[in-house]
């Protein structure tokens, strides 16, 4: 029985790669995806999150959910991801609406409605519209599954401050409650992420699928790879979201320990920063499988494969 999954995003051009290689996947059955205000504002990804699941021909419901973190302003990203969170080649407006209740009414309803551990959390952004989830229905927190998201960094330390990453520093409130639920963790983060690096092989081999599909996730990297390289000086950009997909298909592919990992709220130098007893050197519980280390060649192997059934 394929796994029921929620996708929670903020597209980015690597969040619709990781939404394409979910629904590209019969082991993942995606019940929707809920769109947040990330990486652009949310009238810009719930857009994009329509876009991405009628390029891929599939009929899922797209639900908007918060367009503001829980206690501060919104931080969005244009410099990485264009002016639309989703420049590359352009996409035809969708064709079809969104669904018109509200993401987290969605999530805890879903919750609510499905037996216990039947539902895996995804999220791709940040965290608001699952705190919220959790804030406002209390009940359906020991009812999740399992939450595997993108965010933080401990070696990595941090990309849109010295110390934080971008998906926990935009709601960094809500980090700390979903980092606090209880609920099992598996958390993907620049560690993991920035060792997922595209190669221009890749790209090309994308580009020559010949599918829409393929022009799109090739046109996209193209797009974001020049912030990568020029800030980090590598020679491909790191698809941080589809590892949490990845993950989901292969967890072989990805190493970690599990460990304590809170969240910085109070600081300002260091707001949104995750904490990760990596070493050990706390009695702090652990509350996550942190991962360290990815399998790229694997990793790269399934997603070519993958998008090629798109
Ligand atoms: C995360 O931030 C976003 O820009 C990406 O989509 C990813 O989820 C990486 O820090
Ligand atoms: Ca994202």
């Amino acid at each position: 029985m394929p796994r029921k999954i929620i996708i929670d995003t903020d597209p980015g051009q690597d969040d619709a790669v990781a939404i394409l290689l979910a629904l590209a996947s019969p082991e993942l059955e995606v019940l929707a995806l809920t769109a947040v205000a990330g990486n652009v504002p949310l009238a810009l990804t719930q857009r994009n999150a329509c876009q991405i699941v009628e390029l891929a021909g599939k009929h899922i419901p797209v639900h908007a959910g918060c367009d503001a973190p829980l206690a501060r302003k919104l931080v969005t990203a244009e410099h990485v991801h264009g002016k639309t969170g989703l420049d590359g080649i352009p996409l035809p407006d969708p064709a079809h609406p969104l669904h018109g209740q509200h993401a987290v009414d969605f999530i805890i309803q879903a919750l609510r409605e499905h037996p216990t551990g039947s539902i895996t959390l995804c999220p791709l952004g940040p965290l608001t519209n699952i705190a919220t989830a959790f804030q406002r229905a209390p009940d359906i927190i020991p009812k999740v599954a399992e939450i595997v998201l993108m965010g933080g960094a401990y070696f990595e330390v941090g990309n849109i401050t010295p110390a934080a990453e971008f998906n926990i520093y935009v709601d960094p409130e809500a980090a700390e409650i979903v980092f606090r639920s209880g609920v099992p963790l598996v958390v993907m983060p620049l560690d993991v992420t920035h060792k997922a690096l595209t190669s221009r092989e890749w790209v090309e081999e994308m580009r020559s699928l010949g599918t829409p599909v393929g022009q799109a996730v090739a046109s996209w990297t193209d797009f974001f790879e020049r912030f990568d390289t020029a800030k980090y000086g590598s020679a491909g950009a790191p698809l941080h979201d589809p590892c949490v997909i990845a993950y989901l298909i292969e967890p072989a592919l990805f190493t970690g320990r599990h460990i304590n990992v809170e969240i910085e709220t109070g600081s300002e130098l260091t707001l949104g920063m995750t904490v990760a007893d990596w070493w050990r050197v706390t009695k702090r519980e652990p509350n996550a499988m942190f991962m360290g280390g990815v399998d790229r060649d694997g990793f790269y192997r399934l997603l070519t494969e993958r998008l090629g059934r798109l």
